[in-house]
């Protein structure tokens, strides 16, 4: 499949997938990297990889709908199959989300539902709660709210940091992420 992935930080998620593609446990191709902050770690990565990119500044246009669309038209342009949100820090407007019904995704750094939104690693860490870990879900209207599709705990032992939990996370993240798509891809959805 044709994959887009839409990113607006350090792009470890962006990696692990470009390195499950190489190593051909992702049967796919990254066609795109969708990025709202020109200045990211990612877009010189994906720049690196020779992914074509598409940088855009929410600033320059009138509202969502705007840059959805010119973002939509790109994402057409690219021939891209799926929306892979990876630290991608928006909502997604009605604009994206009827172009691409069914067909994005998002990685959140907790166990939906609990510790929605921001800093979702620092809330489940402030909160005492012993187990926390990584959802792969269907993106809709709302924040962190569509429908899940994968989930792996991570257990908050007693000793650790919020540095060494977000470590734990992230290890997590980097595997669940490409497995995940790669059993959508599998399942012929
Ligand atoms: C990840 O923790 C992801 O769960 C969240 O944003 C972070 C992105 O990190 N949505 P990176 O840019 O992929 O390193």
């Amino acid at each position: 499949k044709r994959l887009a992935v839409f990113a607006s930080g350090t792009g470890s998620n962006y990696d692990a997938i470009v390195e499950a593609i190489q190593k051909e446990t992702l049967d796919a191709e990254v066609v795109l990297l969708v990025s709202d902050k020109p200045a990211a770690k990612v877009v010189e990565k994906a720049k690196a990889n020779q992914t074509p990119v598409f940088v855009f500044e929410p600033k320059k246009y009138a509202g969502k709908e705007a840059f959805e669309a010119d973002i939509v038209a790109e994402l057409k342009k690219a021939q891209a199959e799926l929306v892979i949100l990876a630290g991608y820090m928006r909502l997604i407007g009605s604009t994206l989300l009827e172009a691409y019904e069914g067909r994005i995704f998002n990685i959140h750094p907790s166990l939906l539902p609990s510790f929605p939104g921001l800093d979702a690693i620092g809330q489940a860490f402030d909160a005492g709660v012993k187990l926390t870990g990584v959802t792969i879900h269907y993106v809709d209207a709302g924040m962190d709210t569509g429908k899940i599709v994968a989930q792996e705990a991570v257990r908050i032992e007693d000793g650790m940091t919020k540095e060494s939990l977000q470590q734990a996370i992230q290890e997590v993240e980097h595997r669940l992420y490409p497995d995940t798509i790669q059993q959508f891809i599998e399942s012929g959805e």
